[in-house]
């Protein structure tokens, strides 16, 4: 079969490398309403076909699966086309740009039985994995909370806040995790280039097992920071992916309170060890995630970021974005994941 990649912009580009590269297929169609984004596409990968018809698209048989990576606000209303030829879908992040239209999908991939799959890419890379692997294997202890910063200076989107461009990378990770979405969403925010679209936002949560987190993004910032703390009651943890080499460093720091036996007596002690950076492979995580849509569709597995996870993320940037805008907390409903 062929694959489509709809959608040449700032992303595409990525995707089109690894279809090129993916094993198996018959030939990669590329589909942009722009016919100069579509030479530049033709230039660097010359084996692609270009085309400016959807329905073309949608109309050829040859063709079983298409990826998404146009703007957030057409992943809905094109993603259901998609489905509805019994194609195959992969959609960028974030599924949709509305709970109902995430729940639409879902059911329009289950009615045709296709896959959908959602590009959380994050939840492919490996330093984010192998977080995982030593919070599921208790290293950290009982998390306490977690704390994040996702800010540089741009891309600003015209049609989205910062909070549906950025935050669904955080907020895949975090439930990815913890195996938990929140409870309690709560967001503070400014619009301070553009009216009406919010270029920084303070977001907190509450997740059902009593873990919180705080996620600062911004458009607007005078470094690039990618930096994640999960500070548990054992071991404390920093992600940052700007590192090359250490993204991931586990300190065997904390604070021990005792009983006290004698009056007066000091009742904290704290712990400095050791900071251990684990070598990490060096996978493309977008490649990983390619390559994961491919081999669900061979076998008919599920996908690990499917239309559930999708839909998960979007309702809690919904969340999000309902509370910058009307300033009250939301509460949802805070579900466990592998329960
Ligand atoms: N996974 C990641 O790390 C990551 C990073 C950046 C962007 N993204 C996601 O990728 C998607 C695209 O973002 P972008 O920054 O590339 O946007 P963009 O605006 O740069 O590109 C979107 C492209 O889609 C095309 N397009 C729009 N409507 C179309 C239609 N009906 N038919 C065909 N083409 C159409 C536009 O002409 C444009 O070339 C978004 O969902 C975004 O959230 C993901």
């Amino acid at each position: 079969m062929k694959a489509a990649l709809v959608g040449a912009g700032y992303w595409g580009p990525n995707l089109a490398r690894n279809l090129v590269a993916q094993r198996g297929l018959d030939g990669v169609v590329v589909c942009d309403l722009d016919p100069v984004k579509l030479e530049k596409m033709k230039e660097r990968f010359p084996s692609v076909e270009t085309t400016r018809d959807f329905d073309a698209v949608l109309g050829d048989p040859e063709i079983g699966a298409v990826l998404l990576a146009t703007p957030i606000s057409t992943h809905g209303p094109l993603g259901l086309r998609v489905l509805e030829a019994n194609k195959h879908l992969f959609v960028e992040k974030p599924l949709a740009s509305s709970t109902a239209e995430a729940r639409q999908l879902m059911q329009a991939a289950d009615a045709a039985g296709r896959v959908l799959m959602v590009g959380h890419t994050f939840e492919f890379s490996p330093p984010v994995l192998r977080a995982k692997e030593m919070i599921d294997a208790g290293e950290l202890g009982d998390i306490f909370f977690i704390s994040v910063m996702r800010v540089n200076l741009g891309l600003h989107q015209r049609d989205v806040s910062v909070i549906w461009d950025l935050v669904p990378h955080d907020f895949s990770i975090l439930f990815h995790w913890l195996k938990e979405s929140p409870c309690y969403v709560n967001a503070f925010g400014r619009d301070c280039v553009q009216k009406g679209i919010p270029d920084v936002a303070f977001i907190n949560l509450r997740f059902p097992s009593g873990v919180i987190a705080n996620i600062e993004v911004a458009w607007l910032a005078p470094s690039k920071l990618r930096r994640t703390a999960v500070v548990g009651q054992k071991k404390m943890l920093v992600y940052d992916d700007t590192e090359n080499v250490e993204k991931l460093k586990l300190y065997d720091q904390g604070v021990d309170f005792h009983d006290p036996e004698t009056f007066g007596e000091y009742q904290l002690s704290y712990r400095t060890g050791d900071i251990v950076s684990p070598r990490l492979s060096n996978q493309e995580p977008l490649r990983m995630e390619v390559e994961h849509f491919f081999h669900c569709i061979q076998t008919g597995e599920r996908p690990k970021t499917d239309g559930a996870s999708g839909l998960r993320v979007v309702e809690a940037l919904e969340a999000a974005e309902t509370s910058l805008r009307t300033g009250h907390p939301v509460h949802l409903e805070g579900r466990r994941l592998d329960a």
